[in-house]
């Protein structure tokens, strides 16, 4: 087994995305761009995962750091160029590597096969190793130029000749170094060129001088999607949501619209699940087998454990933990709650910071009361409960198993086991006292 750095470039800031985040922390399926890449070098693999930072960008690193907590960081200083970026990393070079992948911060659909394929003419002799892919437009791409099936520089666009730009095979950015030359190849690149920039494609030209090989390994233009603008940034997730629905369905999940479910990287979907049409998926989702997700819900954060169905229309919020056949009807929103088996929540109802028992009915329109304003509070409600409709429970506050409670109650005391919670008014009955309002009030105005 070789072993691999994959160094991950992320110094360069795009403007055009109009915005106050940097570009590599804009998100697809739920993870920031430089998350997904820095995930497939891990998943790919990598005994060292390092990647290049502009100064003050310490909400990158802690990005990088809570996806690969061994992630080294290196700061590039001064934005001069891709092999400047990469020398930013010298430290990481020098420690000796079989195989150096330099991957963009921007670049997040690359797949862990294609990073694989990259390496395969390292490992028969080749110093450096290309991906090339034929977009629909060239524009500011470098062209690979080849001599019989060989390649031999890589041209930037604004250093070409009009035949050189003619070429459609480009560089995706993807570029594999044998890691015993890269350091003697990079220290070699110059900045004489017209962006006045330290070119990392110029490494091509350099091992070739010195009689060493240059690969090209070509991939589909789709996956080496770069991001600059809002409008890139949908397409890429398009791209994500087709693979990861596809993942889904090819694991057991019935999409009944796939097309209209949208996923998060990390969501964990089991067999026989099935899911209607228009239900999002945020991250920290895992569903068992057997669940049924209704049209219309919304979802991060949540467990549903085996036989759980929800919605139409349920909000599911971080740490909303549903047991074994629970279930969640429309308009009901659950956050921080865990739900024992077989309880039901079925109609408009809020619980939050709470946890109910097994075998529990809470009626329609029932609600927590979590929040005064200051602090969150928690609600405890036992198993084989039956919380009357309309119930507010008013947090900290804890009903006993078998408990009932009257509809319309307003609960701030504790309920003991199997007791009967009456927190309202007693209803009192007016003889004729709405007929004699509507006398008075009627010769008023007639006055
Ligand atoms: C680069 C390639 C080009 C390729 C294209 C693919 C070079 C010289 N050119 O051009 O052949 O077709 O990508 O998208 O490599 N970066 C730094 N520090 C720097 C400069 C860049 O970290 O000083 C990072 C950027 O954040 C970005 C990546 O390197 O992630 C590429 O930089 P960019 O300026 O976009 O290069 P291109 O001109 O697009
Ligand atoms: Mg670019």
């Amino acid at each position: 087994m070789r072993s691999l750095l994959v160094l991950v470039l992320a110094a360069g800031e795009g403007t055009r995305m109009a915005s106050s985040l940097p570009k590599v922390l804009h998100k697809v399926a739920g993870r920031s761009m430089v998350g997904h890449v820095v995930a497939t070098a891990r998943g790919a693999g990598a005994a060292a995962v390092t990647v290049v930072v502009g100064p003050g960008r310490d909400d990158v690193a802690k990005e990088v750091k809570s996806i690969a907590p061994d992630a080294e960081i290196f700061v590039q200083a001064e934005r001069r160029g891709t092999a400047h970026a990469v020398l930013a990393a010298r430290a990481a070079l020098e420690r000796g590597y079989d195989d150096v992948v330099v991957m963009y911060g921007d670049t997040p659909l690359v797949e862990g096969s294609t990073l694989s394929a990259l390496r395969t003419p390292l490992a028969e002799g080749a110093a450096v190793t290309v991906l090339g892919f034929r977009p629909a437009d060239p524009t500011g791409y470098g062209r690979l130029l080849t001599d019989g099936g060989t390649l031999t520089a890589i041209r930037e666009e604004k250093d070409a000749t009009d035949a050189e730009r003619a070429v459609t095979l480009c560089n995706a950015g993807l570029m594999a170094f044998d890691g015993r030359s890269i350091l003697p190849i990079l220290d070699a690149i110059g900045d004489d060129n017209a962006k006045k920039e330290f070119y990392l494609t110029d490494a091509v030209e350099i091992a070739r001088a010195v009689g060493r090989d240059a690969a090209v390994t070509e991939a589909d233009a789709a996956e080496v999607a770069g991001v600059n603008t809002r409008a890139q940034l949908a397409e890429a997730e398009a791209i994500i949501q087709q693979r990861l629905r596809a993942a889904a369905m090819a694991n057991g999940a019935t999409l009944i619209a796939p097309e209209t479910v949208f996923l998060s990287i990390d969501t964990r979907l089991g067999r026989d699940v099935v899911i209607e049409p228009n239900v999002v998926f945020g991250p920290g989702v895992v569903v068992d087998d057997e669940v049924v997700i209704h049209a219309f819900s919304h979802l991060e954060g949540a467990h549903l454990s085996r036989g759980v169905s929800i919605g139409p229309y349920a909000r599911l919020r971080p740490g909303a933990a549903l047991g074994e056949g629970v279930r969640i009807g429309n308009f009901v929103e659950i956050k921080a709650s865990e739900l024992g088996a077989g309880t039901k929540v079925n109609h408009l109802s809020y619980v939050g910071d709470s946890s109910v028992g097994a075998n529990t009915n809470i009626g329609a329109g029932s609600i927590t009361c979590n929040y005064d304003g200051y602090n969150k509070h928690r609600t405890t409600i036992g198993a084989n409960v039956f919380i009357g409709s309309n119930t507010l429970m008013v947090a900290p506050v804890t009903i006993g198993d078998g408990a009932y409670t009257a509809t319309g109650s307003v609960i701030t005391d504790t309920v003991p086991g199997d007791a009967l919670a009456v927190g309202r008014a007693r209803q009192v009955n007016k003889e004729g006292w709405a007929m004699r309002l509507r006398e008075r009030l009627a010769a008023l105005k007639n006055k």
